[in-house]
This record gives C-alpha cells, sequence and structure tokens, in this order.
C-alpha cells in the first residue's frame, strides 16, 4: 500500500509519534494509502524550516519564483489525467470534475505565476519638492494554508501558488479526507524545483496539527477554507495573536428563475449546481428560487430531470453524481434530510442512501429536491450535499429579500432575459458572487473568490485579491532634496 510522510525542509518523513493514518475511497471502502499524523512537535519542525528559509526565497527574484510555479503547473499538465483519477478515488466526484479539479490547479498557478512579473505598486507624488513616494509588496513571512476536501488540488495550489509567489514559505495542512492528493501536489512542487523548507506539510488531525499552526507564534498569516464552526474557531485564536486570517466559509447559494427566463437553459444549470460534485462545493445551488408563473414547468422537468442522474462509480464517465466524502459527510447530510422531512418540507424526490449490491460499500445518497418555504433549517443551513430546496416566490423583490435572508453569502445566481433585472440583481443580491445566466458554480481562478456575512471575514482569494491576501504593503518615501523637509509643516 502507498505511504504518505510528512514533507518538511525538504524531506520525506515518517510523523514523530509515528503515527499513521488511512485514506479511503469513499465509493468502494478500498484503502488507498497510509498517511503519516502529524502533531505539535512536527508543526514546530515545519515552522522552523519554513523560518530558516524565508530570508533566501524572499530575495530570489520573483519571476524565478514564478518559473517554478510555471513548472509545477506544467507537471500538473502532463499528469491530468491521472492526478484527476486520483482525486476521484480519494473524494468521489465524477471524473470530469476531477480531472476540471486538477485544470483548475492549473489555471491558478499559470495565472499566478505572472505575479512575479508584476507584483504591482503605486508611484506617487509628494506635497514636497525633490521627493517621491510610492509602494512595495512584501511577503508576510510564514503562511499557515488550511485546505478542504471538496477540491483537492484546486483550492491548495490557491494558496501555495499566490503564498509562494509573494515570497513567503509555508506549512501545509491539507484535509485528512485528501492527504493522497495534498502529497502529489507537493511532490510535484518538489520536482518542479522549490527549495528545501519554502514549502512543508504536515498532515494529521484538525484539533492537532490544525491547532498547532493556529497557535504557533512564528506563523503569522493563516488562509483556511472549510466549515463556519472551525473558522470561527480559528479566527478567535488567531485574534487574540493578532494573526492576519483569510477565511472562505460555507454558503447557502441561491438559483433565481424569473418568469422570463430561458427554461431549457435554466434548468441545465440547476442540474449542474445542485448536483455536481454531489453539491459538495461552498458553490452549490442548495436553494431554487423559481417564480410562480413558470414553477410548475420547472418542477415538472426538473423531477424529471433529477430521477435520471446516473449515480455510481464516480470513475465510470456515464456517471453523472459520485458518492459524498465519507460517514461523517453521509450521516450529516441524511440527518438534513431527516430535518427536512419533520420541519414539514415535501420530500419529492431522492432522500435515500442507496444500499444495494456495489453502492453498500460506499456513501452514496439519492440526488434530493425537497418543495420547501423560506424559513426552515433546510432552507438556511448549509448541508453541504446533493440536496436541493426550491421555494416558490411571486415577484422580484420577494425572491431577492429570500436569497438575502440568510446568514452567508458566497455565490448566488439569477436566469432572467430582462436586462434590467439582471442588472438589478447585480446590485441586489448579497454575495460575493453573482452569475447572470449561469449556475452559481464555476468561478474562474483570475477573478477574486469568497463572500460577505458568514462565509467570511472579507477575505478574497484568487484574482489579484490573491496577492494582497498574503503580502503586505510597505510606504515608502525617497527624498532627494539633500536637505530636511518636513512634511504638513512646510505648507
Ligand atoms: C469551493 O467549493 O470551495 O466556483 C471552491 C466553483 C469552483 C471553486 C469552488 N471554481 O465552484
Amino acid at each position: 500500500m502507498r505511504e504518505c510522510g510528512l514533507f518538511i525542509n525538504g524531506e520525506w518523513t515518517a510523523a514523530s509519534s509515528r503515527d499513521t493514518f488511512e485514506t479511503t475511497n469513499p465509493a468502494t471502502g478500498e484503502v488507498l494509502a497510509r498517511c503519516a499524523a502529524g502533531n505539535e512537535e512536527d508543526v514546530v519542525k515545519a515552522a522552523d524550516a519554513a523560518a530558516k528559509s524565508f530570508g533566501d526565497w524572499k530575495r530570489f527574484p520573483a519571476p524565478k519564483r514564478g518559473e517554478i510555479i510555471l513548472k509545477a503547473a506544467s507537471i500538473l499538465r502532463q499528469q491530468k489525467k491521472s492526478l484527476g483519477e486520483m482525486v476521484t478515488r480519494e473524494m468521489g466526484k465524477v471524473i470530469a470534475e476531477g480531472e476540471g479539479d486538477v485544470q483548475e490547479a492549473i489555471d491558478f498557478l499559470e495565472y499566478i505565476a505572472g505575479e512575479g512579473r508584476r507584483m504591482l505598486g503605486e508611484t506617487t507624488t509628494s506635497e514636497l519638492p525633490n521627493k517621491r513616494c510610492m509602494t512595495v509588496r512584501q511577503p508576510v513571512g510564514i503562511v499557515g494554508c488550511i485546505t478542504p476536501w471538496n477540491f483537492p488540488f484546486a483550492v491548495p495550489s490557491w494558496k501555495l501558488g499566490a503564498a509562494l509567489i509573494a515570497g513567503n514559505t509555508v506549512v501545509f495542512k491539507p484535509s485528512s479526507l485528501t492527504p493522497l492528493c495534498a502529497a502529489a501536489l507537493v511532490e510535484i512542487f518538489q520536482e518542479a524545483g522549490i527549495p528545501p523548507g519554502v514549502l512543508n506539510m504536515v498532515t494529521g488531525s484538525a484539533q492537532t496539527v490544525g491547532q498547532a499552526i493556529v497557535e504557533e507564534e512564528r506563523i503569522r498569516t493563516l488562509s483556511f477554507t472549510g466549515g463556519v464552526a472551525a473558522g470561527r474557531e480559528i479566527y478567535s485564536r488567531a485574534s487574540k495573536k493578532l494573526k492576519r486570517v483569510a477565511l472562505e466559509l460555507g454558503s447557502k447559494n441561491p438559483l433565481i428563475v424569473m418568469e422570463d427566463a430561458d427554461i431549457d437553459l435554466a434548468l441545465e444549470g440547476i442540474l449542474f449546481g445542485a448536483f455536481g460534485t454531489a453539491g459538495q462545493r461552498c458553490t452549490a445551488t442548495s436553494r431554487l428560487l423559481v417564480h410562480e408563473k413558470v414553477y410548475s414547468e420547472i418542477m415538472d422537468r426538473l423531477v424529471r430531470r433529477t430521477k435520471a442522474l446516473k449515480v455510481g462509480d464516480p470513475l465510470d464517465p456515464s456517471v453523472d453524481m459520485g458518492p459524498v466524502c465519507g460517514p461523517e459527510q453521509e450521516l450529516k447530510v441524511l440527518n438534513y434530510i431527516d430535518i427536512g422531512v419533520k420541519e414539514g418540507a415535501r420530500l419529492v424526490c431522492g432522500g435515500k442512501k442507496l444500499k444495494e449490491g456495489d453502492y453498500g460499500k460506499g456513501f452514496f445518497i439519492e440526488p434530493t429536491l425537497f418543495e420547501a418555504r423560506h424559513g426552515l433549517r433546510i432552507t438556511k443551513e448549509e448541508i453541504f450535499g446533493p440536496v436541493l430546496s426550491v421555494i416558490k416566490f411571486s415577484s422580484y423583490e420577494e425572491a431577492i429579500h429570500v436569497a438575502n435572508d440568510v446568514d452567508y453569502g458566497l455565490s448566488s445566481s439569477i436566469y432572467t432575459r430582462d436586462i434590467n433585472k439582471a442588472y438589478r440583481a447585480i446590485d441586489d443580491l448579497e454575495a460575493g458572487i453573482t452569475y447572470i445566466n449561469a449556475p452559481t458554480i464555476g468561478a474562474e481562478v483570475h477573478l477574486p473568490f469568497g463572500g460577505v456575512k458568514n462565509t467570511g471575514n472579507g477575505a478574497r482569494e484568487a484574482g489579484t485579491a490573491a496577492i494582497a491576501e498574503f503580502t503586505e504593503i510597505k510606504t515608502v518615501f525617497i527624498d532627494y532634496s539633500g536637505k530636511l523637509q518636513k512634511a504638513q509643516i512646510e505648507r
């Protein structure tokens, strides 16, 4: 069986405790690898290595840092097929999406490598003669990156790529559900020539490794994608140490279908948005808001299409939806389905765990539709699974109210042919991302990604925001007058 170690100071090692844990295939139960379970001591070692290598990495010219990142992207591209398969085996999304995950990593690394030749600052005037003012971007130091399992290549690449191009060194803790993918990504950086100590990975539990990263004094900046409860915990602990924290948390993304929408187009978007990655995206369409005039048409067709989705082995290209990622996730989703039924939502289709034959080995849940009304728990809380709640509305104003009346705000979408309504929705929807005539998923890497309200703490990832997340701004005043000039006073 494959073994995965920790990666500290350029070397693969066992955990200091020698403890290990297994990573398994959520479709088959097959054990894929045995991985090192790190602890506090290992995080200290990783931070030592990251601290030691920081000076040299910071001084290494940014375009050259970019060359290493570009090399990593090209290795990912060469191995896209096998890595896509690895994603599918380890977390259960269908193979096209497994490859898409790797593609998103490639796209981001290619994009961010170019920042090595930009990393733009400002140059401006001074209120005094013979003086120039400017800003430069500097790395923040050691960055702690804690990542989820649903995008095991894309999300770590957003964080590692941006942190590294900016001249930071990294301690990386991937989800314990996808350590194999994380190890493959780190190996690729190693092959691309990342110097020892610049990128360190400590696998292990959130309670030990995650906590140690949050507590370690030398790690001054944290970037976390995951659940709200964990995000809140990290934020409050890190705030005591005045650390900088970027949080990318949950959501409850609405897709609005107006009465004038292109129904065919909307249906395709709903199915992809709600059941892609078995609903396990923070951008997943989890609430469908439908205008009463098109409600029965949409429902009839949606139920038919949902029932026809093929659930099964995610490596089989004809399958539409794979399992959810493990027993905890399965329990949580089934529990929410139960809650939905109990609180009076109408279960229209799905709702059951699939158990017969090969399904029994994995964590398969039927694609599930609820007819619900706004205010129920299943319409307000993040489920992170293949469960879509449909809500009927009768006016644009009502749709916007319902869409916004949740604690989250990552992604949102409206289907309409009315250009005025589309533009109004861009202003009115309380979310970090709004799609017009497209589902809530599928963000592109050269644009900022993040949300409002409990989805985060104002941070944005990817796009030009990626550099802001991982740099400090230094303001520089250059006085070439050769004499003491006094700002504010000499006016
Ligand atoms: C996530 O679910 O954490 O927009 C990230 C999307 C993907 C990224 C999702 N590009 O759906």
